[in-house]
């Protein structure tokens, strides 16, 4: 069950003119609840003038090893949305000695450190994530590979080069780096411009056996995400083998709603072992109906991005709105996102829980 508490920013970096990275300081009697898996996530929570926000930023760096007792610090990467209240927050004002809550870590955009190749295609801020896939894997398993494609626009604006440079130093025979850079011409022979399906299609097997790759870990905005899931399927691999992350999901992707819902439903959800049954009012999501009346609900993005309101629909029937956090077997096997769910049953219930 995930939780919020108040941690310590222990270090604010500056990475590029519009991110940071923060450290916060995890307590040793907290540092349990905080053990994450490379690729995890968490979200801060801010109140400001009566308004309550979220937003989620992926952990960047290296997992806790097995049977320690969790990590001393948990470091996340912050780029600024346009617009963006929270980013614009973490930019301008988050200090050192600063306290945030910070919610325990979700996702399940993970890799568990294991022998063989892997490989990741991020964009901009997607490389957060793999960065601590990638460093957790190869630091703790000697027969593990890893080829990472990344693209931003140019070298100024990318995230965690130093980082990444670090790591081809550290691992320069199982670690293969190919910055693809949108808008800046590159030393010769490597590539520039826009990263779409047709240039990954052609790429792609020229870099590595990709065939053999055990994982693949795709990570930055839609349509980078999109372009690259297709050029894999179209190349034969398997579903099962790609794993995604979708960071900023434009509004014109959501559906229309549909008809079809009852004029009067009710959702009854199991959370952190007590439960409850409510009305839902008219438009409102499963999730909203519960926080009404739980406010200790988990959510993050309310988005359908983050998956931290997933749920196992017990019984009844709803329709999402949007899913890029589920994967299909996670959908088979009967969970939803609350935040993105609407009954088509005049009673649904659910279970956080489970
Ligand atoms: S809160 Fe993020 S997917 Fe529902």
């Amino acid at each position: 069950m995930a939780r919020f508490h108040t941690l310590p920013v222990a270090a604010v970096d500056r990475l590029t003119d519009d991110s940071v990275a923060l450290t916060f300081a995890v307590p040793p009697e907290l540092r349990a609840e905080y053990r994450h898996a490379p690729g995890q996530h968490l979200a801060l929570r801010r109140t400001a003038d009566g308004t309550e926000i979220r937003r989620t930023y992926s952990i960047c760096s290296e997992a806790p090893a097995p049977g320690s007792d969790g990590p001393a610090t948990l470091r996340v990467g912050v780029r600024l949305v346009e617009n963006g209240t929270f980013s614009t927050y973490a930019l301008k004002e988050i200090d050192v000695g600063d306290e945030l809550e910070v919610m325990t870590p979700a996702g399940r955009f993970t890799l568990e450190p294991a022998p063989g190749l892997y490989a990741a295609v991020v964009g901009g801020s997607g490389i957060t994530p793999v960065l601590s896939i990638v460093t957790t894997l190869l630091s703790r398993e000697p027969e593990a590979r890893f080829c990472l494609v990344r693209s931003d626009r140019t070298s100024a604006s990318t995230m965690f080069l130093e980082e990444v440079a670090d790591l081809k130093d550290r691992f320069p025979e199982r670690f293969q780096l190919v910055t693809v850079l949108s808008r800046e011409e590159q030393q010769a022979g490597l590539p520039s411009g826009r990263l779409d399906e047709e240039r990954l299609t052609g790429l792609l097997p020229v870099l590595l056996p990709f065939d053999r790759v055990a994982g693949w870990f795709l990570c930055g905005p839609f349509g980078l995400v999109q372009g690259a899931e297709r050029a894999l399927r179209g190349l034969g691999v398997p579903r099962g083998r790609i794993h995604e992350e979708i960071f900023h999901v434009d509004a014109g992707v959501t559906p229309a709603a549909v008809a079809g819902a009852p004029a009067h439903s009710s959702v009854t959800a199991r959370l952190d072992g007590r439960g409850g049954t409510w009305p839902v009012r008219d438009g409102e999501s499963l999730l909203d109906t519960v926080l009404r009346n739980r406010p200790d609900a988990p959510y993050a993005c309310k988005g359908g991005v983050c998956g931290t309101c997933r749920a196992f629909l017990v019984s009844g029937e709803v329709r999402m709105d949007r899913n890029f956090a589920l994967e299909p077997e996670e959908t088979e096997a009967g969970y939803v996102l609350a935040c993105q769910s609407h009954p088509l049953t005049e009673t649904v219930e659910v279970d956080f829980d489970r």
